[in-house]
């Protein structure tokens, strides 16, 4: 369905070649004009939402109002506490997060208004509920998630009702003192928070939704789109192949050496994470936000990940291009995300897509809120199946040692 254009997204539309703009405001536009914390200057999380949700610029005290209020709404039930804490700290924290998720429906507005019968005109309200009360309570999930995994047996702060939703989240997570990191990822989570619909995790939520599940488990499922290493797991899978760089030709590497590097990862057959989109064909808008954020700080500047970020970034067009097969040879937001995480100390990068999860709700969720509202139908494509003679083709093709016996023995079985 590449290029076809079959679903409504509100808040959000992505051009292939200028990128994101957000309800037709590009990042640099809404870096100038929406609403940072008090100390900083990068956009938060509670600005991005309320231009998501409605279209318009928050004031600075608006943008303050909706703070306090998910930071009132913040706590964990203690049945997710439990809940969490009794998962095994081997579990990955994208798989403990759509657990998490998945288990706040119990509190879910919109299913018990259902059960009452609502009208289908009430949906949106209560759908705007439950998802205002997900995204609040998603820092003190993901960071409990941290905790268990990363740094057991550490006492987690309460949520801080004079912070932000990114503020919160740093703090719990343990890296509330450092203030470069919790304004990178005040920018980090609310940029990367919509992308339009048509990405994995989003389409995911909105596909759910519309059979009426309520939003917590119909985000629960758009986190198991995102864990995927082709959606949100490549800003971890950069950075293990940042490190496996870094471990093979040492410090001081050359643009030459990156470029042989790049050559022996495509040759073995893998692809170049935090390169290439599905829509996008030029550089992301969001990597380019992240770079500047980079080059506003000494520390980062000298940081030996970030200037192999840098220079992969030389050399890793040239080298895709002439490879021939992706559509675009450019980086992606992943291309770098991680590897800031990784300069600020949060080295553990298994968990980074859980901040991801946590930015992708600003998107996802309120789309079904304006979904509701719209009174979007139940999405179900029409498929179309291929003549068994052309399955037949395309089957072997694809995997040269089924054999034709084996392969009409599974059609009759189907048939
Ligand atoms: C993002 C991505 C999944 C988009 O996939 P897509 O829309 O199918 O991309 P294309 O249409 O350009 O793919 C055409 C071919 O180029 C290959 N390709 C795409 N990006 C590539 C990359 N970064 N390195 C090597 N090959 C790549 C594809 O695997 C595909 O090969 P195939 O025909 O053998 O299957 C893909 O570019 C990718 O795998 N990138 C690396 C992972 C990543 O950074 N993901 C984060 C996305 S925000």
């Amino acid at each position: 369905m590449r290029g076809l254009k079959a679903m409504l997204w509100e808040a959000s539309v992505l051009d292939p070649y200028e990128g994101i703009r957000f309800h037709g405001l590009s990042i640099p536009e809404c870096q100038k004009l929406l609403p940072g914390a008090p100390g900083g200057s990068a956009i938060t999380a509670e600005s991005m939402l309320w231009l998501l949700l409605t279209g318009k610029v928050p004031t600075e005290a608006e943008s303050r109002q909706l703070a306090r209020e998910l930071a009132e709404k913040g706590e964990l039930p203690v049945y997710a506490t439990q809940l969490i804490d009794s998962l095994p700290a081997t579990l990955h924290p994208m798989t403990q997060l759509s657990i998490g998720v998945a288990a706040l429906n119990h509190d879910s507005v919109f299913q018990a208004a259902y059960e009452r019968g609502m009208q289908k005109s009430e949906y949106w309200a209560y759908t705007l509920e439950d998802s205002l009360n997900l995204i609040a309570r998603l820092p003190a999930l993901a960071a409990r998630i941290y905790r268990n995994v990363y740094k057991p047996g550490t006492a987690l702060p309460d949520i801080n009702k004079d912070l932000d939703l990114v503020g919160n989240y740093t703090n719990l997570l343990g890296y509330g003192a450092n203030h470069d990191l919790t304004e990178y990822l005040r920018l980090y989570i609310s940029i990367h928070g919509d992308h339009e619909g048509g990405n994995a995790s989003a389409h995911t939520a909105h596909l759910v939704n519309s059979t009426l599940s309520d939003p917590y488990i119909s985000y629960s499922a758009a986190l198991c789109a995102l864990a995927g290493p082709l959606h949100g797991l490549a800003n971890q899978e950069v950075l293990r192949w940042q490190l496996e760089m870094q471990k093979e030709l040492g410090d001081n590497i050359t643009t030459d050496q990156i470029k042989d590097y790049l050559w022996k990862t495509l040759k073995s057959g893998r692809v170049v994470p935090g390169y290439g989109h599905g829509v996008l064909r030029k550089s992301d808008p969001r990597f380019i936000a992240l770079q500047e954020f980079c080059d506003t700080r000494p520390d980062l500047l000298a940081s030996p990940i970030i200037q192999m970020v840098k220079k992969t970034y030389e050399v890793a067009p040239g080298v895709l291009m002439e490879h021939g097969k992706t559509k675009n040879p450019y980086p992606n937001v992943d291309a770098t995300s991680g590897c800031v995480l990784y300069h600020y100390g949060l080295t553990e990068f298994k968990y980074y897509t859980v901040i991801f999860g946590v930015s992708r709700a600003l998107g996802a969720l309120t789309q079904l809120v304006w979904a509701r509202a719209l009174g979007l139908p139940l999405e179900r494509p029409k498929c179309k199946n291929l003549p068994s003679t052309h399955a037949h083709g395309s089957l072997t093709r694809l995997h040269p040692a089924i054999s034709m016996d084996v392969l009409e023995k599974l059609i009759e079985t189907q048939s």
